[in-house]
């Protein structure tokens, strides 16, 4: 087997993906601990410590500017190199989240067994099932009085619309918590609050008849879980390793972050299921990682938040071949060759230089200026790699530059911002000039106001404009698409690919619209468009 081949089975690069205070942060803290990158819990920073201030905000990102190593964490554990990609807590900074789940190969699923599918968990999992994205699924929290197992599971079958297929299964809830059975290894595991688990609290037990079993977590506990476990073999199919990586169904696994119950199983579980780096579809042909030619693309660039130093950091996913430091590669879209004398690989406490990367590695690389988001790299191919969708921003607003004699500066900080990706940026078809600003939420257009004016010394104010339901639109019949364009001038906008934007004031309207117009197709995310568009 060629090293490339070697390396690349072994690598797992997963998101975790989950509706905030679900426990992402303190599940990323136990799998690094198990993977001994971290010795000390609390050593991985929150996202949620992103409160709605905006000068909190700048200060974690100035701290993040030196240590951006807590995007990316790498480790070794059970034979592969396991790469975990942080996403943002914050609601407002979702389309981040969004795009990182192109540069993973699966996700990692949290759900708050007292809460239950939360909104954004539902959102993430739609942009998972749009690309097939294997899911395992942890239910945590389950040392606090929660929902009942079998309606969590059916919740999460309903509405993430995945087939669930419980993996081990809790014994009690809440204070009478007592553990979870394997149904796969046909073991208990035992949970004790408090104490660190030990071998001898995983006990073997082959037949659910075993009087044992009633001896270690009591009759009553007992015989709930052998009936739980006859009606779930006669609901849930078992476990199919197919189901999961193609997306189907989802691994379900129980237990309790804080206390680091049932999180090894789940690792180990990821270990031995997860898939290694899947093919990535370009838009001209699908490439495969095994390919000896390096390929990758950008996924997500990070302001170096010192003003005096402008360059940032792109963060790539490699999609193919070897990546090594120093050679010089081809930026498809400038048609330039790029070499980077300083390629990071991320760890978890820290990001050192790498000579090498492998299909499923991020590397981070500094940049000047270079890279938007969704470039792609190659060793000369002329390909380009789709996935990196816009989503529909929720909050429009007119922009304009507050201050006339800072003309260039304003217009190079809202480049080079949209850039980022901080914001879309959207105009009107036959004025270019009238720039409409499209974000997730208002906290983005503080920082953007804040960034502008510390970074670039330019004043930007906004505008309110009563459109704020946005759809990309598309069509099989260019006059049909013509035609809607002209007759709803005032609702189109165009976005940075020059692809049209419809606008609407409601939802109501936007179904009376949409009825009306057989001949165009509306999509909430621009990914889609290109999709379609695709031969
Ligand atoms: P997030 O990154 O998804 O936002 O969640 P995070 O890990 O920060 O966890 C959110 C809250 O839930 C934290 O409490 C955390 O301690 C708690 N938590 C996580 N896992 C479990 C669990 O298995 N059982 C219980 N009972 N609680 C859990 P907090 O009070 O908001 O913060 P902290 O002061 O404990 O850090």
């Amino acid at each position: 087997m060629s090293e490339l081949d070697t390396q690349l089975r072994r690598r797992l690069t997963f998101a975790i993906i989950s509706h905030p205070d679900s426990g992402k942060t303190t599940i990323t803290e136990k799998l690094l601990l198990f993977g001994g990158a971290i010795h000390i819990a609390g050593a991985v920073k929150s996202g949620k410590t992103m409160k709605a201030s905006v000068s909190d905000f700048m200060a974690m990102e100035k701290e993040r500017g030196i240590s951006i190593s807590t995007s990316v964490m790498g480790f070794e554990y059970g034979g592969r190199k396991i790469n975990i990609l942080d996403t943002p807590g914050h609601a407002d900074f979702s389309e981040d989240t969004y795009r990182g789940l192109s540069a993973v190969d699966s996700a990692l699923l949290v759900i708050d067994s007292v809460k239950g599918v939360e909104d954004r968990t539902r959102k993430l999992c739609e942009v998972c099932r749009m690309r097939h994205t294997p899911i395992a699924t942890f239910m945590n929290k389950l040392d606090r009085e929660g929902k009942d197992p079998m309606e969590l599971l059916d919740e999460t079958e309903r509405e993430l619309a995945i087939g669930v297929r419980p993996v081990t299964w809790p014994i009690g809830q809440g204070k009478s918590f007592k553990g979870v059975y394997d149904l796969v290894q046909k073991r208990l595991l035992l949970f004790f609050p408090g104490e660190v688990q030990r071998p001898s609290d995983v006990v073997t037990i082959d037949d659910l008849s075993n009087p044992l079993l009633d001896q270690k977590v009591g009759s009553s506990l007992a015989t709930k879980l052998r009936d739980d476990v006859a009606l779930l073999s006669g609901v849930y199919p078992a476990f199919d390793a197919d189901e999961y990586l193609s997306g189907k169904a989802t691994p379900v696994f129980f237990g309790s972050a804080i206390n680091n119950f049932g999180i090894r199983e789940l690792l180990d579980a990821m270990t031995a299921l997860a898939p290694a780096p899947t093919a990535k579809h370009s838009e001209e042909r699908v490439v495969q990682p095994s390919e000896d030619k390096f390929s990758g693309f950008v996924f997500k660039i990070h302001a170096n938040m010192n003003p005096r130093h402008r360059d940032r950091v792109a963060f790539l996913r490699v999609c193919s071949g070897t990546f090594e430091r120093n050679k010089t590669y081809y930026h498809v879209r400038s048609g330039k060759p790029f070499r980077t004398a300083n390629p990071t690989a991320f760890m978890a406490q820290d990001s050192e230089i790498v000579n090498e990367a492998w299909p499923g590695d991020i590397v981070g690389i500094h940049d000047t200026g270079t890279f938007k988001i969704g470039d792609t790299v190659t060793e000369g191919e002329e390909i380009n790699f789709k996935g990196i969708p816009s989503f529909a921003p929720q909050i429009f607003r007119y922009i304009v530059n507050a201050d006339p004699l800072k003309e260039k500066q304003y217009h190079k900080g809202l480049d080079q911002l949209a850039e980022e990706g901080v914001v879309q940026i959207f105009s009107k078809p036959h004025q270019p000039n009238v720039r409409v600003l499209g974000v997730v939420g208002q906290l983005q257009l503080e920082v953007l106001q804040y960034r502008m004016e510390h970074e670039y010394g330019a004043k930007c104010a906004y505008r309110p404009i009563d459109l704020n339901i946005a759809h990309w639109i598309t069509s099989d019949e260019p006059k049909a698409l013509k035609e809607f364009i002209d007759e709803h001038s005032r609702r189109i906008l165009v976005d940075i690919r020059g692809t049209h934007i419809f606008m609407s004031e409601s939802e109501w309207q936007f179904e009376r619209i949409k009825a009306n117009n057989l001949a165009i197709r509306f999509y909430s995310t621009s990914e889609m468009v290109a999709d379609r568009a695709a031969p």
